[in-house]
């Protein structure tokens, strides 16, 4: 008999004893025990109807989005481990690397964008921030604002603009940042190669034919039992939810109440990182009108972007139309999986997944 059995049913018969010295001690006399059968407990196991849904190899989602990079290989396999462990499907989306091309490009654009428009001017006329015209259309998204940051000169209608000097003795290019307790930092590569992969992501949700995405980073670790999480989170999302913070780190995100329909669900109030998130197709595409609008585009690391809009929907400024809803899930779902453990400061996971794949040695492929 192999040991999972034998221990399987040292615990049926402890639960039987359990239920007889119950049946036989006076105090429990008067109650109406029923008869325990053996598979008691699996049969709570599928009590619900959520019990018994099909495994679903995308979370019960339309799709498992993973950012990848080509040049991070390892962080590929290793994405790839965890999707066996969870026996699921991943499509991954090629993150914008640093190095890439674009990058000096945009951030040359968010220079020219600000300088054209008075951005930083001291004068009486100061700049006033103002989303595009188009952020509550619907439709086709089509080429806007910082989209044609990147496109060819000609197509963009766009001016030239000068390289930017060998020795950059400009004043350097920070941040804006509207949330609470964050200071200006410096637009640089990291910030928006980081913002242009998820801004790409997004668009390819919001133009494709899923109702429901997931996106993931590549440096994550989960919750073991994520789908089962996922099938009680999502139906208690309220109709609007725009998105779902699966991860955060070092956020308070339990500041608001939690949901009355879930407690792991919380209104979020200033999400920090993009670990894993899911999304809806209509709200993908708001996002990306924003996230486009040139006043906003690479203005802040992309969870400031998430936070700021969050910000706006709690206390939005006058004749103002209706924001977009982000929910946390807390604890988080996901993590990153090198903080996972033993840091205090980082939200951590119940079950993790990684942590029992470590237990459980290499893979087996035959
Ligand atoms: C990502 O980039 C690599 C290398 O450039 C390429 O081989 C691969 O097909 C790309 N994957 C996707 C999903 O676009
Ligand atoms: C976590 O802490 C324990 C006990 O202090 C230690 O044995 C273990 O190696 C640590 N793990 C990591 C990943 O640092």
């Amino acid at each position: 008999m192999s040991f999972r059995r034998f221990a399987s049913l040292a615990m049926v018969s402890i639960c039987f004893l359990a239920v007889y010295h119950i049946r036989q001690g006076d105090l429990n006399s008067h109650l109406d025990v029923p008869t325990v059968h053996e598979d008691y407990r699996q049969r709570l196991g599928t009590a619900r109807e959520a019990d018994t849904r099909p495994h679903s190899k995308t979370l019960g989602v339309g799709r498992i989005y993973a950012i990848g990079f080509p040049d991070r290989v390892l962080q590929q396999e290793e994405m790839t481990r965890l999707a066996c462990a969870l026996d699921i499907d991943l499509t991954w989306h090629n993150g914008t690397n640093y190095r890439d091309e674009n990058v000096p490009i945009i951030i040359e654009r968010v220079r020219w964008w600000r300088d054209t428009h008075g951005v930083h001017s001291t004068a009486k006329n100061k700049f006033k921030f103002e989303w595009s015209d188009d952020i509550h259309e619907e439709g086709p998204l089509g080429l806007q604002g910082a989209d044609l940051w990147t496109e060819p000169l000609a197509a963009s209608g766009l001016p030239e603009l000068p390289p930017p000097p060998v020795q950059d003795r400009r004043p350097p290019l920070h941040t804006i940042y509207g949330e609470d307790g964050f200071l200006p930092d410096r637009v640089d590569a990291k910030l928006v190669a980081h913002w242009k992969t998820h801004y790409d992501v997004l668009r390819k949700i919001a133009e494709g034919k899923d109702e429901v995405a997931i996106v993931l980073e590549d440096d994550i670790d989960v919750e073991w039992m994520l789908e089962n999480r996922l099938k009680r989170l999502l139906p208690a999302l309220p109709s609007e939810w725009d998105v779902l913070m699966l991860g955060h780190c070092s956020s308070k995100e339990t500041d608001l109440n939690p949901l009355p329909s879930n407690p792991f669900l919380h209104p979020s109030t200033n999400p920090r990182c993009t670990t894993g998130y899911a999304v809806t197709r209509g709200s993908a595409q708001r996002l990306v009108r924003r996230l486009r609008t040139p006043a906003f585009a690479f203005s802040r690391p992309i969870d400031r972007a998430f936070a700021h809009i969050i910000e706006l929907q709690r206390r939005p400024p006058k004749n103002a139309k209706p924001g977009m809803h982000f929910f946390s899930v807390y604890p988080p779902v996901v993590v990153h999986r090198y903080t996972s453990r033993n840091d205090t400061q980082v939200e951590r996971l119940e079950d993790s997944t990684r942590e029992r794949m470590e237990l459980e040695g290499p893979m087996h492929t035959d």
